[in-house]
């Protein structure tokens, strides 16, 4: 894993775009898996920044949400589907019928599932995927004991992360209950992976992620086994890690060729 501690979450927003951006840069029709919550979105920002300034276009890239609650309408300003449509969509200026989200609202739920998991084999598979990170470690909606081998099913939502998200609801009891997310599995077969998280509430997560033991009760350790995933972090995000000499130094010795932020 190679990872990236910055000052400030703007600068993890930056770099993490970085990422992104280069690999659009090289394949215009990219697919891109595409992450909810507060972590992405200064990454959704500056992307949109380059898009303003011309440096990149999104028009024939391909998006897959990684996942959606149940149960809520499409419409409502918390789905997913809304999320992705107004904060990606549009300023990153996706053509919409190349993204999609899982359907939250099919009356076959399993089915909805296993289409939208051959949905993304059928576009040849994930070429870069975008992270945020629970308080109690999940990626996705993969919740702590998730199966290392799992692709997009439902999933229950911890009372953790149930509580997390009560922000974005107007009470805790409209947060669903359960959600479709891609599986650890599903993540594990992008060809990259990027995972951001700012903030001192995060340090423990990233803490047992990245230096713990690879472990289902810790969903994003699953990342130890990826071939190429990049975490980036704030200084409060890292300020539990061990080994941030080592990152730091990494970093500053890494060949100008192999950089992209
Ligand atoms: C959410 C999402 C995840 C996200 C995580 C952290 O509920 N399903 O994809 O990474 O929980 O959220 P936040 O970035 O808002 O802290």
């Amino acid at each position: 894993m190679e990872i990236l501690i910055l000052p400030t979450p703007a600068d993890v927003g930056r770099a993490a775009a970085g990422v992104i951006a280069a690999v659009v840069a090289n394949r215009p029709e990219a697919v891109i898996g595409l992450a909810t919550g507060s972590s992405p979105q200064g990454i959704y920002r500056d992307l949109a920044r380059r898009v303003d300034a011309g440096e990149i276009a999104f028009e024939r890239a391909r998006g897959f949400a990684l996942d959606e609650y149940v149960g809520i309408p499409q419409e409502h300003p918390q789905s997913y589907a809304s999320i992705i449509a107004r904060d990606v969509v549009e300023p990153l200026g996706f053509d919409p019928s190349l993204v999609q989200v899982p359907d939250g609202r099919a009356s076959d739920l399993d089915l909805a599932a296993r289409q939208y998991q051959a949905a993304i084999l059928a576009a040849g598979g994930i070429d870069i995927q975008i992270l945020g990170i629970g308080t109690n470690g999940h990626i996705g909606f993969n919740e702590p004991t998730s199966s290392f081998a799992s692709r997009t099913r439902i999933k229950t939502l911890a009372l953790r992360t149930r509580e997390d998200n009560a922000r974005f609801f107007a009470t805790p009891d409209e947060v669903p209950t359960h959600c479709l997310t891609q599986g650890l599995g599903t993540i594990l077969d992008a060809r990259a992976l990027v995972l951001v998280a700012q903030g001192e509430q995060k340090a423990d997560a990233i803490a047992a992620a990245v230096e713990g033991p690879v472990s289902a009760f810790v969903p994003a350790s699953a990342l130890q086994l990826h071939e190429h995933a990049t975490i980036v972090v704030d200084e409060a995000a890292a300020s539990r890690l061990r080994l941030t000499d080592y990152y730091r130094y990494t970093y500053d010795n890494k060949p100008k060729w192999q950089r992209t932020h």
